[in-house]
């Protein structure tokens, strides 16, 4: 069904924005690191800060943002780095093509812009990691160009506001709200305005228990008027997710511990990981460790962990593996294996669940 907005908006399209404007100079965030109003902003920081806050929260994001500044201070040094470095630094975040896509960019920038970032759109649209609504947000924040964003919450915002039915997942919803979203646009203060869709999509129009009672539309929003704000924006059902099983060996002599470098595309790619196995039970994981690792000093299946991804969730076993430290360590025979000491793990890039690991036996 295509997507239908009520003819009788409460709020007149052209108010929108002010009011949203004046509560945010109130009642929105201030203070978030990456904002720089005015003469201070510089599009490296508002780039870094958009990219990483996709599909994570403020809070995860505020020490990575810091410790990310604090090794790459401009585009250039970003560029200039090796992508483990970056990857690194990464490290716990998730989603890391974003990681690999930063990097691209960051040398994309120095290649084809002289190292400026592109102030329009679409040319921001050209650098890997950048789609429409974040380019639409650092083009806004950066340079004050009028360009709508549509993420998950804005879209939840104006579903609500303007009543806007339908599935939101589908493409004729989509630009249906796009076109929503730039006819709303103010022609002073995108900043403002930007930050205050975020801010109000983040703390006030959330997707369940919404605080209507404080919200600049308290008496305009149509969807609150009729009592559906949680019916909106409506979404398909979740799919189940399945899950999949893994084994992984955890060789450890002494202080080290053997990892290897997953491959740079599919999950955790580019990080350095514990060695999966073939087997598909546990007591063959344990007896193809054994085949792989007689000498040992002992085996031991310990407990693994279980991380959920966005499309399965995936249950690690995990075999231990101690050899002996008066066995002469050999070099690692592939450059996409190495011995890590115990003490160095936060120099490594890890994912996250594999590091927690690590770390508790360190
Ligand atoms: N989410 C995405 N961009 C953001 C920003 N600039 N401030 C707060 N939350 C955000």
């Amino acid at each position: 069904m295509a997507p239908s907005t009520r003819s009788d908006p409460a709020i007149d399209v052209a108010l929108f924005a002010p009011t949203l404007i004046a509560w945010q100079r109130i009642h929105g965030r201030q203070t978030l690191p990456w904002q720089q109003l005015g003469d201070a902003r510089d599009a490296y920081r508002v780039w870094l800060a958009e990219i990483m806050l996709q599909q994570t929260q403020v809070a995860a994001v505020i020490p990575y943002y810091r410790r990310f500044l604090g090794r790459f201070a401009d585009v250039q040094a970003l560029a200039a780095a090796p992508l483990d470095d970056v990857m690194e630094l990464w490290s716990g975040l998730g989603y890391y093509s974003r990681a690999r896509n930063l990097h691209a960019a960051a040398r994309s920038v120095v290649a084809d812009f002289g190292g400026t970032f592109p102030r329009d759109v679409d040319a921001l649209q050209s650098l890997p990691g950048i789609g429409r609504s974040t380019g639409g947000a650092i083009a806004a924040f950066a340079f004050g160009v009028k360009a709508p964003i549509l993420d998950g919450n804005v879209k939840r915002v104006l579903a609500r506001v303007f009543l806007v039915e339908g599935l939101s997942t589908t493409t004729a919803y989509t630009k249906r709200m796009w076109a929503l979203g730039e006819a709303l646009l103010p022609d002073e203060e995108i900043e403002r305005y930007t930050q205050g869709l975020m801010d109000l999509g983040a703390t006030v129009c959330t997707p369940r228990n919404p605080a209507c009672l404080i919200c600049p539309f308290e008496s305009s929003c149509i969807a609150h008027r009729e009592g559906r704000e949680e019916e909106v924006p409506e979404r398909a059902a979740r799919k189940r997710v399945p899950l999949r099983w893994t084994a992984m060996l955890l060789v450890t002599r002494g202080r080290s511990v053997f990892v290897e470098r997953r491959p740079p595309v599919g999950i955790w790619g580019g990080l350095w990981s514990l060695p999966e196995m073939a087997a598909d039970t546990g007591d063959a994981a344990m007896a193809d460790a054994v085949a792989r690792f007689g000498a040992a000093v002992s085996f031991e299946r310990t407990p693994g962990f279980v991380h959920g991804f966005t499309h399965f969730v995936l249950h690690a076993e995990i075999v231990r593996v101690t050899l002996d430290e008066s066995v002469a360590m050999c070099e690692s025979p592939l450059p996409s294996t190495r011995w890590i000491s115990f003490d160095a793990l936060a120099s490594v890039g890890l994912p996250a669940p594999v590091r927690t690991l690590l770390e508790a036996l360190a």
